[in-house]
């Protein structure tokens, strides 16, 4: 399932990130606001119980979250991405994947990867704002996969129809959110048009 954010605040906003002249401190202000909307719709079906709550009126009963939940940002620009859904849900556990594309090959590298052994987790979310070849998202669906995380979504803000094709052979069950839907990668696999580098931006870099 591909699912991408068609409001019209997420345009908005995403014009202000691509926008080459936007500043690390603004941008990662807008990483954090189009995360935390894209967090409210992948959690859109994800399991309620039953709750005794006292307000200071009366007795009554609300719903919580039931599922157990991990967000997994993929290092470096993944970062953000995590702060704002841990924000928002400050229960969640966050499970550090470092994951840098080699330049010349463009294959993934796993260089940190601090995921517990016994995690109990229901639910990951694995956070990239960007998609291009789908090398590194495979590559950490790939670490959730062998952990045996029931469910796992992946969350990015910016997918190549490369990549979306490539998460989707490899991994057909995992639903893909994104903010948008890009063109394509130009020859040094970057998407077209995108942003740039979503760590350099982030990190003044
Ligand atoms: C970028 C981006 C993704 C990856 C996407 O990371 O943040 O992790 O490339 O490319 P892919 O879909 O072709 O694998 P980068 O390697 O620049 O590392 P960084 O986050 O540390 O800057």
């Amino acid at each position: 399932m591909l699912t991408i954010a068609d409001h019209p605040l997420i345009h908005h906003k995403m014009v202000q990130l691509r926008d080459k002249r936007t500043a690390a401190p603004q941008f990662r202000h807008l990483v954090q606001e189009i995360s935390q909307v894209l967090f409210y719709l992948a959690l859109h079906d994800v399991k309620l119980k039953s709750v005794a709550v006292e307000t200071p009126m009366t007795a009554t009963t609300g719903k919580v979250i039931a599922e157990r939940i991990g967000l997994v940002p993929v290092l470096r620009a993944g970062l953000g991405m995590a702060n704002a859904m841990h924000t928002a849900l400050p229960e969640a556990i966050v499970w550090h994947l470092g994951i840098y594309r080699d330049h010349e090959t463009l294959q993934p590298k796993t260089y940190y990867n601090k995921l517990p052994v016994s995690h109990g987790l229901d639910l990951a979310f694995v956070l990239d704002p960007m998609l291009a070849t789908g090398g590194s998202a495979n590559a950490a669906l790939d670490v959730l996969e062998a952990a045996g995380v029931p469910k796992v979504v992946f969350i990015g803000l910016i997918g190549a129809p490369e990549g979306i094709a490539a998460l989707r052979a490899a991994h057909p069950d995992v639903p893909i959110y994104l903010a948008a839907q890009d063109e394509r990668l130009n020859e040094n696999g970057f998407i077209l048009p995108g942003l740039g580098d979503a760590g350099d931006r982030q990190f003044g870099t």
